[in-house]
This record gives structure tokens, sequence and C-alpha cells, in this order.
């Protein structure tokens, strides 16, 4: 049972550690995403493992700088094999469309607002709209400037769907199967509900890697979306 709609995050400070979470894991699970901590830390040896043992990298650095900059690491993630990776949509217009125009790359998802702002922390920084606007508005430019798709919050997925159609590409942290922890999160929603909402992919963290039986954890969020 190899269901691609689930990508298990990496979260640990060890090498050692995600390696033993792709080995127990890699037999139902086929992308798993690093992030800036463990990629900080161990640079492409970290992707290489990943991709080692024939599964999949989501490289979760979330690219913000001048467009030539981050044309070139997209090229960079192409080489090293990375299956998709994130850019930042506020880089703005040309920085998103000169990712996407660079040659055998990896698949390019746009991170909108993080989830850990709100309307407070958007007034700060000059932006008046509310966080659901502003969401939608970069959705849409990440769309229209030729992006593979999204990162967004299991709330906007249903929003976001409507923005920018069926086949761009949705993927939705922030889950928590029924009845686990929910951590510092605070708008959950059960892998079922994200998937049935319309998430391409669901990224699950600490449900599955801090779980006693993390193969076991990941089974049960897979038969839940089955
Ligand atoms: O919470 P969990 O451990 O499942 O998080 C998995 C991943 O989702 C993290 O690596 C983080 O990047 C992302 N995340 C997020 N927004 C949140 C919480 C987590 O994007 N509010």
């Amino acid at each position: 049972m190899k269901n691609n709609k689930l990508i298990v995050a990496l979260d640990v400070d060890d090498i050692k550690e995600a390696e033993s979470l792709v080995d127990g894991l890699q037999s139902i699970v086929s992308i798993f995403k690093i992030g800036s901590r463990l990629f900080t830390a161990y640079g492409p040896e970290v992707i290489k493992m990943v991709n080692g043992k024939g599964c999949r990298v989501f490289l979760d650095l979330k690219y913000h700088d001048i467009p030539t900059v981050i044309a070139d690491s997209v090229r960079m993630a192409g080489r090293h094999d990375v299956f998709a990776l994130t850019l930042h949509t506020l880089g703005g217009r040309e920085m998103l469309e000169r990712s996407v125009s660079v040659e055998s790359r990896p698949l390019l998802w746009g991170v909108t607002v993080l989830t850990s702002m709100n309307n407070e922390d958007l007034k700060t920084m000059g932006v008046n709209r509310d966080v659901g606007e502003e969401v939608l508005s970069l959705a849409g430019l990440a769309r229209s400037a030729g992006m593979d798709g999204v990162v967004c919050s299991a709330r906007e997925i249903e929003a976001i769907r409507k923005e920018v159609g069926g086949q761009f590409m949705v993927v939705t942290p922030g889950i928590r199967p029924a009845g686990s922890a929910e951590d510092e999160q605070k708008r959950v929603m059960t892998p079922k509900q994200a998937i049935t909402k319309g998430a391409t992919y669901i990224v699950v963290g600490r449900p599955v890697i801090k779980a006693d039986n993390p193969h076991e954890a990941a089974e049960n969020i897979l038969r839940e979306i089955e």
C-alpha cells in the first residue's frame, strides 16, 4: 500500500534518525519533506539519503530572493533530483516566472501566507486585507506565473480550489488524525477531511514521526484517505 497523497515531514535533528524513519516508512510512504532544519545541518547529503532509498524529496526551503538567484537555486535542486520545492510567492512574479522556466526543474509549489500569521501580522507589514483574501490573491499569482501548486492550510483548500481550478496542486500541512494531539496547531483538519476538500497531498509530521510506531501511524492515515 503506497499512497502518494501522504508526505511525511522529517522534522528531526539527526540524519540517522531521519534515515531510520525513512527505512521504517518507505514501504508505504514515497515522499518525504526535508525542511531547513535538517538541510541546514546536512545539506544535499540528506537529499541523497532519501533518493537512495527509492523515495522522493519535497525540499521545503521556502526560497525568496532576487529572481536570478532563485532561478539558479531551482536549477541546482533539479540537479539533485528534488521532486518538489517551495518558493515564497511574495518573491513576486518575475522570481516565480524565471523559476518556472528553468529546464529539468522540480515541481514548484508556492507558499502564500505562513499559517503562523494573522490579520494583525499582515497589518504590521503594510498589508491591509485579511489573510484569506491575501492567500487567494497570492495563489492566483502562483497559478498565473505557471507554478505547479501551492502550500496552504487545510481551511483554505476549498477557496483556493475555486480560485485555481482542479489541475493545480494543493499541498496541506496542519493535519491531525482524529483523536491525536494538536500540538500548537490551532485549526486542524483530519486527513480525510483535507483530501475530501481537494488537497492533492497532505503533509504530516509529528503525528507520524513522534508516534510510538510511525509505520502504524502512517498506515492508519493511509487507510483513512484511501
Ligand atoms: O504539525 P506537523 O508536525 O504535522 O507539521 C508538519 C509540517 O507542516 C512542518 O514541517 C511544518 O513545516 C508544516 N507546518 C505548517 N504550518 C503549521 C504547522 C506545521 O506549515 N501551522
